[in-house]
């Protein structure tokens, strides 16, 4: 047998058979050890297992098993677990880090919700708690499904282990039907020394804090594993309910509570933001004194009716935002400094640090953002770190401030090496030689190699396969390194040629590579060819053009409703972004000249002048109207859009990508029998009873488009008092118009 081989001398196969055999053995001493509290095999004997099982997977990593033991700290393999479509998605929140944060979040809603600076506005404030969160669903009162959150959309089944935390009741009295409870699953402080002192009795790894603990508890294959870990539960939110749960925030957790749920107990109400900065004061106060993590402090309108008008931006609601602790800072050495080139060509530095712990996690590089970062000044110029500019050898103070990159806080002059030189950024791309050219009013060098710098190429290809884009299965940031490096594909249309290409010769030599096994590889080609068929939006987005994120994506899709109009109206537009960057630099020149006395400022003159002066071709004027006229895209979008469109070598590119798909339009987001799903609507003229964002956010919601100007291609225009030349270009064009009344009445919100 293959146990008495030593792990150096193992063949392939026989390595596979012990990895197998390690696997079973040492899940069956896991079980025996936490469960039946009956371990059948001493500490040492079970050490040398473990041990076996490393060395083995050192020598052949690409045999290592989705149920490796090695892997069983922290989470279990995601594979692991069924996949769970939330019925409601499961967000996250906005972060503040400064007081003026909690100021402006409450103008914002006010704003938003058109309501006075006096008009009265409560608001719950509660710990955040530093765990998992987890969707309990309750039908007719018994918990029928545990998820984690996922991505949001889609999250892990995690039932069996959700059914032996104390603090989750299996059975409710007197819930609605249907009950989504959504809260937190963490482990209290006592728990986790108790654990990690058991952890490292058994020479297994401790974890690193809390949340790992308790993360890698709950999302444990074995549910009697997680049985065996003291998981807690705080509820504070729900999902999914058929009947309304208070009319309260604060009513509502206190329903969850009396149906068995735990809440928090530091849960208050708050009357506008200074109560609810002193309220964080005092949180703060306490956290050392809690026997839980909590990271900071979450602030929600406490009116339900107040929140569903308020809703939801892409990820996070606009009626909740998390006030975070400071982060902890540590001291280290800065070792050098790196450039790393982006998709879009930004030539970023990155600090190399002798690595540190802050906060239970290892730090080894930090942003350092861009030159002016580097030398002390921002953006305007104005000196940031006491003007003390950062060079490779010195001390410098590190931090970590929710999950973003970690961040340099301070440099120390007085340990400076004698030989540190001030950095020199580099003029030239260090990955193709390209000149790095900052535009005026860019913080931003830029590499302008575009693809022939095989950094662009790269990153734009991660970008391109990466979840949000083509999401293509087998096919991720490291493999398109592998298949670029090795000439197989260059650009995003090579990938679904490979197979054609290379045949069955690609088949051969991928199989013959570490990390690809016999079916990865045949995997590979029909996931490829499963996303030949792509919704525009996606497609959109994967081109990676600079500004062009998910969301503008997705309005430009909804707006254009096919790629041959989108790129059609893009294409047309392009004479016209000169013409608009000709405008803007008459109008800074005239603002200047204004500053300095010499005249009044007549922007709109100015403007007026260059657009006339630059003599466009038929259409490219209004083309341009339309595009920055979609509500959300902006000039910036639309001239990237152009400049992508202009290059020719891009925009051979991305026609050869074109022919390869077959590209989906987009879905309207709307209940199919919303009178205004996919019409394009304008709000024109002072509204009385919404505000514009309320209006508009509603009739995206019903699968409308809002539109900023009016054209041939509008539906409907929406006027209140006020309106003046949309509203009569609405008429010239015979384009139907209703008041806010007749709007709150065609969508049966009167
Ligand atoms: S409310 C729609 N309340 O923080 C928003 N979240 O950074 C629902 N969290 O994913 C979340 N304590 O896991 C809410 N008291 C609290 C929380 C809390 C912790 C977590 C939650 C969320 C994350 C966002």
């Amino acid at each position: 047998m293959t146990g008495t081989v030593a792990a150096e001398d193992l063949d392939r196969a026989q390595a596979r058979a012990e990895l197998a055999r390690l696997a079973e053995e040492i899940a069956r001493a896991d079980r025996a050890y936490h469960t039946d509290d009956a371990p059948v095999m001493s500490d040492a004997d079970y050490d040398a297992l473990k041990a076996r099982n490393a060395a083995i997977e050192a020598r052949f990593p690409d045999l290592r098993r989705p149920d490796s033991p090695s892997g069983r700290i922290g989470a279990t393999p995601a594979e692991g677990f069924a996949k769970v479509t939330h019925a409601q998605r499961m967000l996250s929140l906005e972060n503040a880090f400064y007081p003026e944060e909690i100021t402006e979040f409450d103008g914002r809603i006010r704003r938003y919700l058109g309501l006075g600076a006096d008009a009265p506005l409560r608001y719950t404030s509660e710990p955040k708690i530093d765990g998992l969160s987890l969707s309990l669903r309750y039908e007719d009162g018994h918990l029928v499904q545990a998820a984690t959150r996922g991505d949001g959309t889609v999250g892990e089944n995690v039932t069996a282990n959700a059914r032996t935390i104390d603090d989750i009741p299996q059975t409710l009295e007197g819930a609605p039907a249907l009950l989504e409870v959504r809260g937190e699953v963490y482990m209290s402080h006592a728990d986790f020394a108790a654990l990690n002192a058991r952890q490292t009795e058994r020479s297994d790894k401790p974890f690193a804090n809390p949340r790992n603990a308790a993360a890698g508890s709950l999302r444990q294959l074995d549910a009697e594993v997680t049985r065996a870990r003291p998981l807690r539960f705080f509820a504070y939110a729900w999902g999914e309910l058929s009947e309304p749960l208070a009319e309260t925030q604060m009513s509502a957790i206190g329903r969850l509570s009396a149906l068995g749920f735990v809440t928090n107990p530091l849960t208050v109400l708050c009357d506008g933001p200074a109560e609810m900065l002193a309220r964080y004061a005092e949180i703060e106060q306490q956290r050392a004194t809690l026997d839980y993590d909590i990271d900071g402090v979450v602030c929600k309108v406490n009116d339900l009716g107040l929140q569903a008008r308020l809703g939801y931006r892409s990820t996070t609601p606009r009626w909740a935002i998390a006030q975070k602790f400071p982060a902890e800072l540590a001291w280290t050495r800065l070792e050098a400094i790196d450039i790393q080139v982006g998709r879009t060509g930004a030539l970023s530095p990155v600090a190399r640090l002798t690595p540190v712990t802050v906060g239970g996690v290892v730090l080894s590089n930090a942003t350092l953002h861009n030159e002016d970062y580097i030398a002390g000044r921002d953006a305007n110029g104005t000196p940031i770190r006491d003007g003390k500019d950062v060079r490779e050898g010195d001390w410098v103070q590190v931090y970590r401030a929710g999950d973003v990159i970690p961040k340099l806080a301070d440099v120390d002059l007085s340990r400076r090496p004698g030989s540190a030189v001030p950095f020199a950024f580099p003029k030239k791309c260090p990955e193709c030689g390209s000149d790095a050219v900052r535009e005026a009013g860019d913080s931003v060098r830029r590499c302008t190699g575009g693809l022939i710098c095989p950094a662009q190429a790269v990153e734009k290809l991660k970008h391109f396969v990466s979840r949000a884009a083509f999401d293509i299965e087998g096919l991720g940031a490291r493999q398109v390194e592998q298949f670029y490096r090795d000439g197989w594909i260059a650009e995003p249309s090579d990938i679904f040629e490979l197979e054609a290409r290379y045949g069955p010769g690609c088949l051969t030599q991928l199989r013959n590579r570490e990390g690809w096994g016999e079916k990865s590889a045949a995997n590979l080609f029909r996931a490829i060819d499963e996303k030949r068929r792509i919704p525009l939006e996606r497609l959109i987005f994967a081109l990676g053009i600079r500004h062009v994120g998910e969301v503008a994506a997705a309005d430009l899709a909804r707006h254009y409703g096919s790629w041959e109009e989108f790129a059609a109206a893009v294409d047309a537009a392009i004479p016209a972004a000169a013409a608009h960057r000709a405008a803007e630099k008459a109008v800074a020149a005239e603002q200047r000249a204004a500053q300095a006395g010499e005249r009044r400022a007549q922007s709109a003159e100015s403007r007026r002048r260059a657009w006339e002066e630059a003599a466009l071709p038929e259409g490219a004027k209004a083309a341009w109207e339309d595009l920055v006229g979609i509500d959300g895209i902006g000039a910036s979008v639309a001239l990237s859009l152009a400049d992508s469109f202009a290059q020719s070598a891009e925009r051979a590119s991305i026609d050869r990508l074109i022919g390869h798909l077959d590209i989906l339009p987009p879905e309207p987001r709307a209940t199919a029998d919303s009178p205004v799903a996919g019409k394009t609507i304008v709000f024109t003229g002072s509204l009385e009873r919404m505000t514009r964002a309320e209006a508009k956010a509603r009739a995206e919601e019903l699968g409308a488009r809002v539109s900023g100007s009016v054209s041939a291609r509008t539906d409907l225009v929406v006027a209140g008092p006020g309106a003046g030349s949309k509203a009569r270009k609405a008429t010239e064009l015979g384009i139907e118009t209703l008041d806010e009344d007749g709007w709150l009445r065609l969508v049966g919100d009167a």
